[in-house]
């Protein structure tokens, strides 16, 4: 992958002082389905894209249904080998763990009281620097006092125990994914990890686990370095900071892809939003989230280029918006896969996780 792996965000509104959190709109509100087909006609015609061509206008028939029962179809057919899934924090809610941008809940909208800039100010790496107080008097609400994974985090690993996970792909810096159970060799960990944590000195960089870090940060102190008294930060991606190495895997993952799942998260951060962009062309991809998230740009629809999720264009053959609960849509989906027992036992068996994934996927591979 040659393309910069630093953290940053499309999502222009929390930038500005206060606790604004009006990030939620749809990039195609506004424009009628049927009119935005014709100005993309008119628009390929005119510019000579080619794109009026019956052939390639024509929807490949990947999808009985354009619902969860058309998944559900797709994964029984047999023909599903790698499904991809894409996290955030969403699926992470129901353990107690607020996400960013739900207006009142999300973390965003707690921040009046810190007087920063802008929301985000606060995991921007350059900002951190010189301001780490604001970070850790609300790191509180990331370390969260019970440790349980969810529904949502079993399901992912139900996915892996029926041998159909290529990757996980999480923003997530709980940890959960790890603690239900899904292999370290399964899992990117797109936005880093709070498990564990370093000294910002680049002549230290000595490391803290867990424990030492959340000692700390219920105890309302700046951590310091026993070394050299250097402020310590979690091991999480802060804006400005570069992706894991490991987030190297899109290159050969997603191209294999022949199922993409995306969960709780409102896909406003790059790299990891676009990354929507990186399955086959014909790959069904499925939203299960409390609203719409990813929808193309209608600009670019327009011109004839497919980025983004479509839920709604005529040409929609293979966009799938489940819109709800993240816990709830599992469970359903596991139910339709004939899966409910199975979902069940693992949730009920949580704890022994570490010790089954173990036997479940044998010793860890490379990747
Ligand atoms: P967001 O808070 O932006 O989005 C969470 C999405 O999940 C929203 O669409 C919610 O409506 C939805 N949601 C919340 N609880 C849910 C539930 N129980 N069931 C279904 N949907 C639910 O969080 P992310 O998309 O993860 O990065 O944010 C991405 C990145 O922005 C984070 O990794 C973080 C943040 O800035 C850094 O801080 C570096």
């Amino acid at each position: 992958m040659s393309k910069d792996l630093s953290l940053t965000t499309k999502d222009k509104t929390t930038k500005g002082k206060g606790c604004s959190n009006e990030n939620h709109q749809r990039l195609s509100a506004g424009v009628e389905d049927k009119e935005m087909d014709n100005l993309r006609k008119w628009f390929s015609d005119k510019l000579a894209l080619g794109l009026g061509n019956k052939d390639l206008m024509e929807k490949p028939k990947v999808l009985h249904t354009l619902d969860l029962d058309g998944i559900v179809d797709y994964i029984k057919s047999g023909n599903v080998r790698n499904i991809i899934t894409m996290a955030g924090a969403g699926i992470s809610t129901s353990a107690g763990i607020p996400d960013f941008r739900s207006p009142s809940s999300g973390l965003y909208s707690k921040l009046c009281g810190f007087d920063l800039p802008y929301p985000e100010a606060i995991f921007e790496i350059e900002y951190f620097r010189k301001h780490p107080e604001p970070f850790f008097a609300m790191a509180k609400e990331l370390y969260p006092k019970t440790f349980e994974p969810t529904p949502c985090h079993y399901f992912l690993r139900l996915l892996n125990k029926k041998g159909l996970l290529l990757r996980h792909y999480t923003q997530n810096v709980d940890a959960l994914e790890r603690v239900a159970g899904i292999p370290a060799e399964k899992l990117v960990e797109a936005h880093g990890t709070l498990h564990t944590s370093r000294c910002i000195n680049p002549e230290c960089r000595e490391e803290y686990d867990r424990k030492w870090m959340t000692e700390k940060v219920l105890a309302d102190v700046v951590p310091r370095c026993e070394q050299c008294k250097a402020v310590v930060k979690p091991d999480a991606v802060f804006f400005g900071e570069p992706l894991p190495e490991r987030f190297r895997l899109v290159e050969e993952d997603f191209p294999n892809c022949d199922l993409l799942i995306i969960l709780g998260t409102s896909l406003v951060v790059q790299p990891f939003s676009s990354l929507v962009d990186r399955v086959p062309p014909r790959c069904p991809r499925l939203l299960i989230n409390h609203e719409e998230a990813g929808n193309e740009d209608p600009v670019m629809v327009v011109l004839g280029f497919s980025c983004g999720l479509q839920f709604h264009g005529a040409d929609n053959f293979r966009d799938v918006a489940w819109l709800g609960d993240c816990d709830e849509g599992c469970y359903l989906f596991a139910e339709k896969l004939g899966w409910k027992e199975d979902l069940k036992s693992l949730i009920e068996n949580g704890c022994q996780s570490e010790a089954i994934s173990t036997v479940e996927t044998g010793a860890a591979g490379s990747t």
